[in-house]
């Protein structure tokens, strides 16, 4: 177990909001939600599990909540799907805008059966009240201990709202109530410093570093965007460098609490990358979760390569110089963390 500030991780490799649905299929069958590759890759050994964001009411978003598809209805399912979810360039665009069961339907059909996990659960609101809401219901159903955190998400533009504008507030009302440790997920399209010395202010455990960019493709025939929302929120491996900018940055503007790295991490040496940049953890999304159709078709093999790169990471822990190690070299040594930053504390002991 990793300790990241009260945030305990089976080890520093998670799995990104949404990429793993609840983390479980809907059915025996039915893989609905769940990236079809997950069947080849053990999720007990993630140090943690990220639950799609679920908000307080079921929502269709721009794509459906809608599970009872016939065969006959398959095309119509996948000119959906196109329209929430695109490869583009060199990463995926996507806006399903918070799609999802809601969160008392995740802790009735998917928590029960998902003991066997090290779970985030990840939740979304619209105010300060909705997020103090969430923060109840993760409380009355998740004993201290059953998860690992509870991640805000305060970032994302599928949604289209200016969570800028409530973010101090949900800060300052919610994460003191929750009896879990809070990471906050960053956008790099707000002011990601601000908000991560506000986290720090009002007791964060954590920040996940970061979001989808937001972006926008068009047909270049039509001029029509190919998302049903037009704009998206870009993933993968376009978005690595942004990624590792924001989380040196943070560490340049003396951020020291936990950062989870998050964008377009793929292989072991990302992960190296994202470490050397003041990372504490990493997490897999869509270039790890997502392929075009035929991609699927590998699936034994991705399985494999995922289950190598958590080796690898654990043993890097284990052996290596350690992604902390700079920070000492460069002044952010251990007796510099504040109290409330224990856990990190003793990362960088390990
Ligand atoms: C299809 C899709 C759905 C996503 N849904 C969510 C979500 O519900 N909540 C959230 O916080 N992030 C969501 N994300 C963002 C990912 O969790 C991740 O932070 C982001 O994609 C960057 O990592 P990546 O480049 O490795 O995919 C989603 C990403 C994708 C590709």
């Amino acid at each position: 177990m990793i300790d990241l500030n009260g945030v305990r991780l089976r080890n520093r490799v998670v799995t990104s909001s949404s990429l793993l649905g609840y983390g479980a299929p809907r059915g025996r069958l039915v893989l609905y939600g769940l990236s079809p590759f997950a069947q080849w890759a053990p999720l007990e050994r993630f140090g943690a599990v990220t639950t799609r964001t679920l908000s307080l009411e079921p929502r269709e978003g721009h794509f459906t909540l809608r599970e009872d598809w016939q065969v006959r209805e398959l095309p119509d399912l996948l000119r959906r799907y196109a329209r929430a979810l695109r490869r583009v360039d060199a990463g995926w665009l996507n806006a399903f805008g918070w799609s999802n069961i809601g969160l008392e339907a995740y802790f009735r059909d998917y928590f029960p059966r998902t003991h066997h996990l090290n779970r985030i659960i990840s939740v979304g609101g619209f105010s300060a009240d909705e997020f103090c809401a969430l923060v109840d219901l993760v409380n009355a159903r998740a004993r201290p201990g059953q998860i690992a955190a509870v991640e805000f998400n305060v970032s994302c533009h599928n949604v289209n709202f200016p969570f800028e504008t409530i973010l101090e507030e949900v800060l300052a009302a919610a994460v003191g109530r929750s009896r879990h440790p809070v990471l906050l997920k960053l956008s790099p399209d707000y002011d990601y410093l601000e908000h991560a010395r506000l986290a720090e202010r009002h007791g964060v455990a954590g920040l996940v570093a970061i979001n989808t960019v937001k972006g926008l493709r068009l047909n270049p025939r039509t001029g029509e965007p190919l998302l049903k929302n037009r704009y998206g929120g870009l993933s993968g491996r376009a978005i690595k460098p942004i990624g590792l900018r924001v989380v040196s940055e943070l560490r340049e503007a003396g951020i020291e609490l936990p950062i989870v790295a998050s964008g377009g991490i793929r292989s072991f040496d990302d992960c190296r990358e994202y470490f050397w940049a003041g990372a504490d953890a990493v997490s897999l999304g869509s270039e790890v979760w997502l392929a075009p159709y035929w991609g699927y078709l590998f699936g034994p093999v991705r399985g494999l390569k995922i289950q190598r790169l958590i080796r690898r990471v654990e043993g890097y822990e284990h052996h290596g110089p350690g992604s902390r190690a700079r920070a000492g070299a460069d002044g952010r040594a251990a007796g510099r963390l504040p109290a409330a930053v224990g856990g990190a504390q003793q990362l960088l002991h390990r």
